[in-house]
C-alpha cells in the first residue's frame, strides 16, 4: 500500500576514520547492529534494501550481495546505487520513493566505503573521475580540490571573502568532531592551524579540505502503517527531498559562486515540506551541509537561501552557524572533521537529523529542538548531483 509518509526508525553509524582493524563486512555491521536495536527488528524484517558504495578503492564490488551473507538478508531484494559523493543520499531516495510507492514496508540504507584500501594519489585520482573525465581532469589534471578551488576563488572575488573566512568553517567543524566519538578528527584546531597548514590548491590548505576515510552509517525506513502496527515512538519523518543534476563540465556554467543543482533541490525539498522559501531558517533547527572543503559550506548557506546571495561568509564570521546562533551547521563536525567515506556521508547526515530531532547527540553538540526540523544538503561533484533532504518530528 502507498504510504504518503516515510518514517526513519532506526539508526547507526561506525566510528570513522582509518579503519585498517576491520574487513568491509566488518565495517558495515558495526553500523547495521546498532540500527536494528533502536528500531528493535531483525534482519528478517527487512524487506528491501539499498548500499551506497561508490568503491573504485576497495575490493569487495557487491557490497549488498556480501551483506545479504553476513547479515541474514539473503533472499530479500537489494540494489547498490552510487551518486558520487551524494551516493547515500541517492540510497536514501530509493529507499524513501520504495516505502512511499508500497514495493516495500521496511527498507534498510546502507552507506559504506573504504577508501583507504587504496594509496591516497589513487583515491585522490579516483575522485577526480566524478568531475568531466575526458576534457577538465583527463586534460587539465583537475582533482576536486582543484575543481572547488575554482568554486572558492570566484566566490572570494565576487563577494569579497577571505582565506581567514574559509578557515573559520574548518575551526567551527573541528570544534563540534572533537565532541562527536564516531569522528575521524576529534581535536580542536584554531584559524592559524588552518592559515599554516600546507596549500592543496590555492585558497585550500590542508585544513580546508576533507579528509579521506573510511566508514559506514546505517538507516531503517518504515511506513506509516509499519510505525503504526509496531508501536515505534522514536521516529523522525521525511518531510521532502529535492534532487538536481548539473552540467558535466564546469566550463558549461554560468556561475561559481553557487551551485545551479544545490539550488534548484533545496527549491523542491523546500517546497515539498511546506517550508517557506524566502526564509527557511524559521522552520529549521539546524542543518547538515556538504562541506567536502571550507568554502562549499558557505556558498551551501546561499543555496539554501539562509542568508542572501554574497552573505554567507558573514554567517560564520559572525558565527550563526554555531550552536544558539541564526541556524547551527554541522555540529557533528562536517566532512571536513567527522570525515567523508564517500558512500557513507548522506546516511551519516540522515543518523544525525535523527540524533538531533530527538536530542540524543552527545553533550555540547546538541542543538536546542523548537522547530522540529533539520535538513541534509549532501552534493557529488561539484553540484554534479545535489541532493536536500527535511527531516521532522511530526509528518506533514
Ligand atoms: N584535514 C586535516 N588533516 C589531514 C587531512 C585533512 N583533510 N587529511 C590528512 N590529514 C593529516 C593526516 O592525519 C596526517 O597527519 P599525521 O602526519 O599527523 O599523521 C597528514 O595530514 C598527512 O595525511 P595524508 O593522508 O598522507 O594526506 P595527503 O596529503 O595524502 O592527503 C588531501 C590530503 C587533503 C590531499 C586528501 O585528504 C584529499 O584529497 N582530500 C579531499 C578528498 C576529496 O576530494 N573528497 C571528495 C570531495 S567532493
Amino acid at each position: 500500500m502507498m504510504s504518503e509518509n516515510v518514517a526513519v526508525i532506526g539508526v547507526g553509524h561506525s566510528k570513522f576514520g582509518t579503519r585498517k582493524d576491520v574487513n568491509i563486512a566488518e565495517l558495515c555491521w558495526e553500523s547495521m547492529k546498532p540500527a536494528f536495536e533502536s528500531a528493535n527488528l531483525e534482519p528478517k524484517d527487512i524487506e528491501f534494501f539499498v548500499v551506497s558504495n561508490a568503491g573504485m578503492w576497495s575490493s569487495e564490488a557487491a557490497v549488498p550481495a556480501l551483506m545479504a551473507e553476513y547479515a541474514d538478508l539473503a533472499p530479500k531484494g537489494s540494489m547498490r546505487v552510487e551518486a558520487a559523493c551524494a551516493s547515500g543520499s541517492a540510497a536514501v531516495r530509493v529507499g524513501y520513493t520504495a516505502v512511499k510507492s508500497g514495493m516495500a514496508d521496511i527498507v534498510l540504507v546502507l552507506g559504506v566505503e573504504k577508501m583507504q584500501e587504496s594509496p591516497n594519489p589513487n583515491v585522490i585520482e579516483l575522485i577526480g573521475r566524478f568531475g568531466s573525465y575526458f576534457w577538465e581532469f583527463e586534460n587539465f589534471g583537475l582533482t576536486f580540490p582543484a575543481y572547488y578551488a575554482l568554486h572558492g576563488t570566484a566566490y572570494m572575488m565576487k563577494y569579497g571573502a577571505t582565506e581567514e573566512d574559509y578557515a573559520k568553517v574548518a575551526v567551527k567543524n573541528h570544534y563540534y568532531g572533537a565532541k562527536n566519538p564516531y569522528a575521524q578528527f576529534q581535536r580542536e584546531i584554531d584559524v592559524e592551524t588552518v592559515m599554516k597548514s600546507p596549500y592543496v590548491a590555492w585558497p585550500f590548505k590542508l585544513f580546508d579540505c576533507s579528509p579521506i576515510t573510511d566508514g559506514s552509517a546505517c538507516i531503517i525506513l518504515a511506513s506509516e502503517e509499519k510505525v503504526k502496527e509496531l508501536g515505534i515512538d522514536e521516529k523522525i519523518w521525511i518531510l521532502g527531498q529535492g534532487v538536481g543534476t548539473g552540467t558535466a563540465n564546469l566550463s558549461r556554467r554560468e556561475e561559481f559562486s553557487s551551485l545551479a543543482s544545490a539550488t534548484y533541490a533545496a527549491e523542491q525539498a523546500y517546497k515539498m515540506a511546506g517550508i517557506d522559501i524566502d526564509d527557511p531558517t524559521k522552520y529549521l533547527d539546524g542543518a547538515n551541509v556538504h562541506d567536502c572543503f571550507t568554502a562549499p559550506e558557505i556558498i551551501a548557506y546561499e543555496d539554501l537561501r539562509f542568508c542572501k546571495r554574497g552573505e554567507g561568509y558573514k554567517l560564520i564570521r559572525e558565527e550563526q552557524t554555531y550552536i544558539g546562533g541564526k541556524i547551527p551547521v554541522n555540529v557533528d563536525g562536517g566532512l571536513k572533521a567527522k570525515g567523508h567515506p564517500i558512500g557513507a556521508t548522506g546516511v551519516s547526515q540522515a543518523v544525525e537529523a535523527y540524533k538531533q530531532l530527538l536530542q540524543k547527540a552527545e553533550p555540547g553538540r546538541q542543538a536546542d529542538i523548537n522547530k522540529g526540523r533539520w535538513l541534509a544538503h549532501n552534493v557529488g561533484g561539484t553540484g554534479h548531483y545535489s541532493y536536500v533532504t527535511i527531516y521532522g518530528l511530526e509528518k506533514r
